[in-house]
């Protein structure tokens, strides 16, 4: 059969295959699927056919072919909880944080997240995505070909539909692909510091209606997520509740911050109402993380913020594992606690601090992820019929991932079958 493409001879192709079309739980997480001297045929834009370099040359003949010989092939990374949008830096907060300030400290003197957003009010949305369009190219040249990108520098109207209108923009104009979440509950905007339920209400009301209207407009496949950052200073268990049971009644699928800092009962919330992820994950008692574990709400770790804020606490990955649950990785890039681009740092980070082995991350970094963003059956692994979405890794072995850290071992990124990093 001729065939658009032929990636051969890879010292370890990781096929990363889905347990029955969804994510790897529990004990089966990290089955990488690993086929060694490795090939791969991609023809319209998919992945078609994986086996040995034998077995795949007795059977398809292509007009291109890269050979991936000493270097490892895996699908692209999925990040599924990023915070890209925003304007200007934090530079000075972090000074302060080094310094003993504390993140919570920052926020209720009035910095923290409203500084981003009397920057990201005030920016035109070219500048938006103009800043935003440099953090995806920094991601896809560090493997992530699909991306979730949630508004929440905004918090009004007006420019948290610009935020929509950006992550729109660049999904059309940036090779990687963009999967939008509209936040615009992350934090009481100061104008409503004084009457929080009033926000609360705006935000059902107004802003949901407005946005599940910009989706339409924009000719979005489906409603954007919603989550709530259901927090201490930020929305107590009561008003993410209420706010994401409107979303659900309005069609959104959810998802939810919850355990960050302070555990407020926002993951079991997160499985009452079948949110697609709940993210953090910090602070989760072990009768919530059981609750996860039996639920098919994923479970989305983000190790780059303990790390950034230079705390000692990371998500209890194995106790989720045991108790049956499907564990994802993000970056949660965001100015304030987490400015990362790199998913192999957080495979890194997550090697160390959650204790994964460095397949049990790679699949968290990729099937699992998609999972989180509702797209497990599209994206994330090497199986027929999925997106030919494809790194080849400048690596002799795919445990050098984690092993190594602080560089970026990306050689080449495929997406839909064109080769968009790289020379190969
Ligand atoms: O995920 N938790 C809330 N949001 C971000 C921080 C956002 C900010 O500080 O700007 C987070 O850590
Ligand atoms: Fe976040």
């Amino acid at each position: 059969m001729d065939v658009d493409l032929i990636i051969h001879s890879a010292t370890q192709l990781c096929t990363i295959p889905p347990y029955a079309g969804g994510p790897q739980r529990s004990d089966h997480l990290g089955d990488l699927g690993l086929i060694l001297d490795g090939a791969l045929v991609v023809n319209k834009r998919r992945v078609v056919a994986t086996g040995t370099t034998p077995e795949v040359r007795a059977h398809f003949r292509a007009a291109r072919e890269i050979n991936a010989r000493g270097r490892v092939v895996c699908p692209g990374f999925v990040d599924p909880h990023t915070h890209l949008v925003w304007a200007g830096d934090r530079a000075a907060e972090f000074e302060q944080r080094v310094a003993g300030a504390t993140y919570m400290e920052i926020m209720a003197s009035g910095g923290g997240i409203m500084s981003t957003v009397r920057a990201t009010r005030a920016a035109s949305t070219s500048t938006l995505i103009a800043e935003t369009r440099a953090r995806l190219d920094r991601m896809l040249a560090h493997g992530t070909t699909t991306v979730e990108v949630k508004t929440g520098y905004g918090l009004e109207t007006a420019t948290e539909l610009r935020q929509l209108e950006a992550i729109a923009a660049l999904d059309r104009a940036h090779p990687a692909t963009l999967v939008p979440t509209f936040l615009g509950a992350h934090a009481i905007p100061a104008e409503y510091r004084q009457s929080p339920q009033a926000y609360v209400d705006l935000l059902i009301t107004e802003m949901l209606p407005a946005v599940a209207d910009k989706a339409r407009e924009l000719g979005l496949a489906q409603l954007p997520f919603c989550d709530v950052f259901c927090e201490t200073g930020a929305f107590d268990l009561a008003q993410s509740r209420a706010i994401l049971e409107a979303a659900q009644r309005m069609g959104f699928p959810l998802k939810i911050h919850a355990d960050e800092f302070a555990p407020l009962g926002g993951t079991r919330l997160a499985v009452d109402l079948h949110a697609t992820s709940a993210d953090h994950l910090v602070t989760t008692p072990p009768d919530e993380i059981a609750a996860l574990g039996a639920a098919q709400t994923v479970a989305v770790s983000l190790p780059a913020t303990p790390f950034g804020l230079g705390h000692h606490d990371y998500t209890p990955a194995r106790a989720l594992l045991a108790a049956g649950g499907a564990l994802a990785l993000a970056t949660d890039c965001n100015p304030g606690t987490a400015w990362t681009e790199s998913m192999p740092f957080i495979i890194a980070l997550a090697c160390r601090y959650l204790h994964l082995t460095p397949a049990q991350a790679l699949v968290a970094a990729t099937l699992n992820a998609a999972c989180a963003v509702g797209l497990g059956d599209k994206v994330g692994s090497l199986t027929p019929g999925y997106a030919a979405d494809i790194l080849v890794l400048d690596l002799p072995d795919y445990r050098h991932l984690g092993y190594r850290f602080g560089g970026n071992p990306v050689a080449g990124v495929i997406k839909h079958g064109e080769i968009v990093i790289g020379t190969l």
